[in-house]
């Protein structure tokens, strides 16, 4: 089987796609510079590897370091790459938008630019729903114009781009998957999310209703409910109840992250196939208010979630609900379609995430 690069392969969305190509027997290179990703994560793929047949292998670098990324491909044969590492907080891009170009598009170029040097053809490619900024129309279909209404989105599609003309002039294809709401968790327990600070709505919405010595996933980051220092932990705040929509709060696409990996592979074998440049969404179509997801919790948890109306978020759009036609057409379909088995596996997380792994392992690097 070929050899995947993995850039990012520690984070949320990466680990399960690295487990995932795993389980479909390719090979994994993971390449992440562990400033947001986890040793953990790490030891789980590593674990996994070691049950089948697939190599893996963990390298602690930048993805803009052209020689070892030349590197890595010919050591390993990589034919394909899957690139996800990013920063991804939209906020933080409102602040700091030199640090999204820089970090984003400025390394993201100098990968694809290794990966053409060293003869790797296929990238698929982490890019966000946030490339479409408002849309005119709801569900939103893959040749909507895009808008990106922040830093963070414009640096997904800026590469998006790049990879489209790089594809124009050197023999090289990539899909690009434009991702809804990522949300859940490995469903055998073995990864899940764990971002730190954490600003998603169903993370938050857990946290909020776990006492501090509860709070597996903190513990698997390094805080210690022991610390003198008790865990910051408020009401979850609900930003906006004046959206126009049924309740009005934000709508989303909420996609589960395992259904999210399979899209991955499915867009991996589509470029082997000789499918040409493309982006492709990924979502449910189905949509699901702030006050859905917190009733959600609440059924699953079987607890109270604390919550308080605050004012809208800025650059929140009202509603973002995927058309994700091209995967479909492909046989894709995602398996998680009920919110409440989505909030389910998050639940399972939580309170699992110390499970499996070695004391030694529980920090984030
Ligand atoms: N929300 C709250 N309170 C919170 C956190 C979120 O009310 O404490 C609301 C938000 O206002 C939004 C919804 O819950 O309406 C979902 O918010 P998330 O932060 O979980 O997710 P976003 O929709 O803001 O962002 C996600 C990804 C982005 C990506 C975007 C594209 O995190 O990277 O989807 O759709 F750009």
């Amino acid at each position: 089987m070929p050899t995947i690069l993995v850039t990012g392969g520690a984070g949320y969305i990466g680990s399960h796609t690295a487990k995932r190509l795993l389980e479909a027997d390719y090979h994994v290179v993971v390449l992440d510079n562990m400033r947001t990703g986890h040793r953990w994560a790490i030891e789980r793929l590593r674990r996994l590897a070691e049950q089948g047949s697939s190599q893996f292998v963990f390298v602690q670098g930048d993805v803009a370091d052209t020689a070892l990324v030349v590197r890595l491909v010919h050591e390993y044969g990589v034919e394909a790459a899957v690139h996800f590492a990013a920063l991804s907080l939209v906020g933080e891009s409102m602040q700091h938008p030199e640090r999204y170009f820089a970090e984003n598009v400025a390394k993201g170029i100098a990968l694809f630019n290794a990966l053409v040097v060293a003869g790797v053809r296929y990238v698929v490619f982490s890019s966000t729903a946030a490339v479409y900024g408002i849309p005119e129309r709801v569900p939103i279909a893959e040749d909507t114009p895009t808008h990106p209404l922040n830093p963070y989105g414009a640096s997904k599609r800026m590469l998006e781009e790049a990879l489209r003309w790089l594809g124009e002039v050197h023999p090289f294809r990539s899909i690009s998957l434009r991702y809804f709401n990522a949300a859940g968790a490995d469903p055998d327990g073995w990864l899940g999310e764990a971002h730190d600070p954490e600003t998603h709505l169903i993370p938050l919405a857990i946290r909020s209703v776990l006492c501090p010595d509860e709070d597996r996933v903190a513990q698997l980051l390094g805080y210690s409910p022991t610390q003198d220092q008790p865990l910051d932990r408020p009401p979850l705040r609900l930003f906006g109840t004046d959206y126009p929509t049924p309740d009005g709060t934000c709508i989303r696409d909420y996609i589960h992250v395992s259904d999210l990996a399979e899209a991955h592979v499915v867009a991996l074998e589509a470029l082997l196939d000789g499918h040409p440049t493309d982006c492709w969404n990924v979502g449910t179509g189905e949509g699901y208010s702030v006050r859905q997801v917190i009733d959600a919790v609440e059924r699953v948890t079987g607890r109270t979630v604390p919550v308080v109306e605050a004012p809208r978020r800025p650059g929140d759009p009202p509603v973002l609900v995927a058309e994700a036609k091209k995967l479909k057409r492909l046989g894709w379909e995602p398996k998680y379609t009920e919110l409440r088995a989505i909030v389910h596996t998050a639940w399972r997380w939580h309170n699992a995430a110390l499970e499996l792994v070695p004391s030694s392992q529980n920090r984030a690097i």
